[in-house]
């Protein structure tokens, strides 16, 4: 390929004779479009003041939104682009640095934020995850080439250094900063009654982020209440009681007669995906407590709730409800921290999520059946390189 413009952090690069490179593309608007597309790989230069870094990218998880993505629900070309390079799960190894980087050197492992800055204010202070800006910058996801491909080249400042002894869960770091964010923002919103010490959580879904969410709450030694669908045994209810919580099905208990018997609650963690599940964790939440909601329903269901008794509650027991999308680079080392604790309190457990390795960019098919249709999948990734 000569000639072509390519993306970069910044904007577009016309590079004529650039090296070339295979990645896992989509043409947004166009379901069903998820492709193996050619095009140039990138270069150091892109980066102004010499604070590029190029990453070899070793493996990348894939998730709902890729889905979407696939379905042409969601996501957007970067500019001059009729495809998009999906993959916003990363992990890599540093192949080079541009001039004027200190922080990391050739043969550092690394993770990548998602989220560009845009213009809002607080884009501005360096919380893009928290932008009102209408348009936002995500790679892989929106208007920015993801991770699936073979290099990518960054500014050092979106970069998340990992210990090597993470190396082999590390491509669980993505989905973990949207656990961590949420709970940070509960515990910092939370400063408001000055002797908030939670005690007992929920967890609402058993998915890969609600089992991360239940591991991140027991390392801060709360006593944690899973609700799924499924009837246990399973793996997702193993490895839920393997971290000394316990797993309930909402099949039988559901969530009012979970709350009497194990709330209630003073953190709940919504992250089943089904909305209606936000007006039962409202009424499952103890005095003073706070709701996270990290459900991305894209949907437009409509349900009856008993909207008098859940306000009064809420009013009368001082109680909070927040949303959460993304994580910054902040959420990104808390992250870091949480999983090296995980890998010292609960060996192995971080390894028994990655249930679906498809090996090399080639399989792309695989491993989109696998995401869609793969029983018992907690997380789906591809090996892109050893
Ligand atoms: C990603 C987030 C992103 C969100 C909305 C999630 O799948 O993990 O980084 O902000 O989708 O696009
Ligand atoms: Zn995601």
């Amino acid at each position: 390929m000569t000639g072509a413009l390519t993306d970069s952090p910044t904007g577009r690069v016309a590079r004529p004779n650039a090296p070339v490179m295979k990645a896992i593309a989509v043409i947004p608007g166009k379901p069903d479009s998820v492709h193996l597309a050619e095009m140039p790989r990138p270069e150091l230069g892109e980066v102004p003041n010499g604070r590029g870094v190029l990453v070899k990218v070793l493996s990348v998880g894939v998730d709902g939104t890729d889905k979407e993505i696939n379905a042409a629900e969601y996501g957007a070309a970067p500019p001059g682009f009729d495809f998009l390079v999906i993959g916003h799960e990363s992990f890599g190894r540093v192949e080079a640095v541009g001039a004027n980087v200190t922080e990391l050197v050739p043969g550092d492992f690394v993770v990548a934020t998602v989220r560009r800055p845009g213009h809002s204010i607080y884009d501005l202070i360096g919380t893009n995850d928290m932008t009102t800006d209408d348009v936002y910058y995500e790679r892989g996801i929106n208007l920015r080439h993801g991770y699936l491909a073979e290099y990518y080249v960054d500014d050092v400042e979106f970069l998340v250094k990992i210990p090597r002894g993470l190396k082999d869960v590390a491509v669980l770091l993505e989905p973990t900063t949207v656990v961590e964010k949420g709970i940070a923002q509960a515990y910092e919103i939370q400063r408001r009654l000055r002797v908030w010490h939670p005690r007992k959580a929920a967890v609402m879904g058993a998915g890969t982020i609600g089992l991360l969410a239940a591991m991140a709450l027991r390392i801060r030694g709360l006593d944690v209440t899973v609700f799924g669908l499924d009837r246990k045994p399973y793996l997702n209810s193993d490895l839920i009681e393997a971290l000394g919580a316990r797993y309930e099905s909402t099949r039988d208990l559901p969530i009012p007669a979970g709350a009497v018997r194990y709330g209630p609650f003073d953190l709940i963690f919504e992250a089943t995906g089904f909305s209606p599940v936000v007006f039962e964790s409202m009424q499952a939440l103890a005095k003073n407590g706070v709701l996270v909601l990290s459900s991305v329903t894209g949907g437009d269901r409509m349900i009856e709730v008993p909207a008098d008794r859940i306000n009064l509650d809420f009013v009368l027991g001082n109680k909070v409800m927040v949303g959460t999308v993304n994580a910054n680079r902040e959420y990104f080392e808390i992250g870091v921290k949480d999983l090296a604790t995980c890998e010292a309190q609960y060996p192995g457990w971080l390894s028994r999520l990655l249930t679906h390795p498809v090996d090399g960019l080639a399989n792309y098919q695989q491993l989109f059946e696998l995401l869609t249709m793969g029983k018992d999948a907690i997380k789906v990734y591809c090996r892109v390189a050893d």
